[in-house]
């Protein structure tokens, strides 16, 4: 009679060395398969809880072992058998390696094909096979460990909110454009000739709505859906911890945010993270960075020497102070020992993210003096030097970079110099959680390409009160009730005290280059609710895939979700996008030229 697989009575992670004696049925995947050629057969069995070392022996249990000898890795089989001790021949790697099993009978539940690549603990294939094959992918043990720690980590979100009074309300996924920044994804409608549903790049309005309509507390697991460039933490759908509050400001909803990722931290790796997070104006976090997510991780501040840069005679800096521009430098403790190949690689790859080049001198040691040495050393007199070493602290053996020209580039130079360098020269340290606030960012941007003003982070934002005034007269200068969470140079979340006047809303939306009917005509869902006595509110929405990548240790978002797309935004498992039937196209009412389908087709 063959097994009862759905009468298994351990995981094959479970068994210790106090279940010697007991006889167990597991089921799983053949991990690995070894014959000793003489009475025995040796097959690791595996599944979700680990795995189990099974024995086969053709002079207890021949036809058992017959079996054996026929599977194949990957092959899904069931066993009932005995646990034994192995005795001397501990595995200490393996949770289960005081035991095997010794298999009286197995059953092969299905065969598998050779795999494309080892499903093990690392894998050599390219992440395109990876996705390809992700259904054996995500059988690997470094798959299911970052799966199920994502699992855990909702889990631990919801919990924490639940408990705080929050509660879940799922928004609409078909519904109208909301301004996120990103391009919408559109879906069409058959019942509407010509019109189209947007997939929504973030729940932001529904949820203010859930504000007006009394709910007060707010919490959701979202889906939020943008068509934009993808990178390491970027995908064109990902999942949101997305949350509202009425009758807050800043300080309410960064306390409730700050103890739920303490809370997840905790739960997930037992670590106690200090609350309250330190807090950093966005402009100090531009002036001492270059970025609004700095990794506090490691030093390496960018110090404005635009006062020393005067007293030099390099060209370089001279035409980009008169051209408004400054001079920042960073220094990298022990850098010296950079070698010229070294240097003009750094100086080609900064190049390619826009600078013109890369200006540096070594730090050293005469006769006691502390002196600068190669690249544009000649250019600083020994005042200028002096004063060099003294505004960068900097100590013979280190090395001083510099950037010269607007504001803006020098931060993006800088910022791609010192994080390319930490991680490189391996100066961030194992183990460390910064997390810290980015508070009191500009409301508005100016569109250089555009000439317009742009928001920051997007157009429900409420200004500050005292910067209300200047909305019309010096849009650049108001800044907005807005915030973002960062970890270790990651931006976790990212949200704002909203607008609950609809005077103040029309004004900004005029700010933005809208009309009021354009406003309305976009927004009227909002407009409209405004009027009915909203409550002062605000809210915040958490990346979980980041979050799950930064608690597992991946590099990439897609190591943390099951079913991901490419950089490109194609999914190799699928091959979504595709083409659809004519038919369909019909009755959307849509007409696709067949160009263009070839082109989708190829473009892939
Ligand atoms: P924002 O657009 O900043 O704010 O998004 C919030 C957080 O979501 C994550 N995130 C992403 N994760 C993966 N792939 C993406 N393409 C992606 N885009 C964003 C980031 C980010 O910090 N409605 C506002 C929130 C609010 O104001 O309450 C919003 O969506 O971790």
């Amino acid at each position: 009679m063959a097994i009862a697989y759905n009468k298994r009575t351990h995981d094959c992670g479970a068994l210790r060395a106090s279940d010697v004696g007991k006889e167990v049925i597991l089921a799983g995947w053949v991990n690995n398969y070894r014959d000793h050629g003489d009475n025995l057969v040796f097959i690791d069995l595996r599944d979700r809880g680990g795995l189990t070392q099974c024995r086969f022996n053709v002079d207890t249990d021949p036809d058992a072992t017959k079996l054996a000898r026929t599977l194949r890795k990957e092959d899904c089989i069931a066993v009932r058998g005995e646990v034994i001790s192995r005795g001397e021949n501990v595995n200490p790697k393996l949770p289960t390696g005081e035991i095997e099993v010794s298999v009286h009978e197995v059953n092969v539940l299905s065969k598998s094909l050779t795999p494309p690549f080892e499903v093990a603990e690392h894998v050599e294939a390219n992440e395109d096979l990876r996705l390809k094959y992700r259904f054996l992918d995500l059988r690997r043990p470094p798959m299911q460990r970052a799966i199920i720690t994502r699992h855990k980590v909702q889990q631990a979100f919801r919990n924490f909110y639940y408990n705080e009074g929050f509660i879940e309300v799922e928004t609409p996924i078909l519904t109208k454009s909301t301004p996120e920044g990103a391009r919408d994804y559109l879906v069409p409608s058959r019942v509407w000739p010509g019109e189209f549903y947007a997939l929504p790049q973030s729940p932001q309005l529904f949820k203010q709505l859930l504000m007006m309509s009394g709910f007060d507390r707010y919490m959701q697991i979202a889906r939020c859906f943008r068509d934009e460039d993808l990178r390491a933490d970027r995908q064109p759908e990902f999942t949101q911890v997305d949350l509202e509050m009425a009758f807050v400001d800043v300080d309410n909803v960064l306390d409730v945010v700050e103890r739920s990722l303490a809370y997840v931290w905790k739960q997930i790796l037992d670590i106690e993270i200090p609350t309250p997070f330190r807090r950093m104006r966005y402009d100090d976090a531009m002036r001492d960075y270059g970025s609004d997510k700095p990794d506090l991780r490691y030093g390496m501040k960018l110090i404005d020497v635009s006062e020393v840069a005067k007293k030099t005679d390099f060209k370089v800096f001279a035409d980009a102070l008169a051209r408004g521009g400054i001079i920042k430098a960073i220094c990298l403790p022990g850098g010296a020992d950079m070698t010229r190949k070294e240097t003009d690689g750094l100086t080609a790859e900064i190049q390619g993210v826009g600078a013109g080049g890369l200006p540096l001198c070594k730090v050293a040691s005469e006769n006691g003096e502390v002196v600068l040495q190669t690249g544009i050393a000649k250019f600083f007199g020994k005042e200028a030097a002096a004063e060099l070493v003294a505004a960068m602290d900097a100590k013979p053996g280190d090395l001083i970079f510099f950037a010269a020209g607007r504001f803006n580039d020098v931060c993006k130079h800088l910022n791609w110099l010192r994080t390319t360098l930490a991680e490189r020269r391996k100066l961030i340290p194992e183990g460390r959680w910064e997390f810290l606030w980015i508070v009191d960012m500009p409301a508005f941007e100016y569109d250089d390409e555009t000439g317009t003003w742009v928001f920051m982070h997007h157009p429900f934002t409420m200004p500050h009160d005292e910067d209300l005034d200047r909305l019309e007269s010096d849009p650049g200068s108001v800044r907005a009730k807005c915030y973002d969470a960062v970890l270790n140079g990651v931006e976790l979340g990212s949200g704002s005290i909203r607008i609950h006047r609809q005077d103040v809303q029309q004004r900004i939306f005029r700010m933005l280059g809208m009309t009021d009917e354009q406003a309305w005509a976009k927004f009227s869902h909002l407009l409209n609710a405004l009027q009915y006595g909203p409550p002062p509110h605000g809210g915040l929405a958490l990346g979980v895939d980041r979050i799950a990548m930064l608690l597992t240790g991946m590099n990439s978002i897609r190591d943390v979700i099951a079913f991901p797309k490419t950089q490109k935004a194609f999914c190799p498992l699928t091959e979504a996008p595709s083409a659809v039937d004519p038919k369909q196209l019909r009755e959307l009412h849509i007409d696709l030229a067949a160009e263009l389908k070839a082109k989708q087709q190829q473009g892939k």
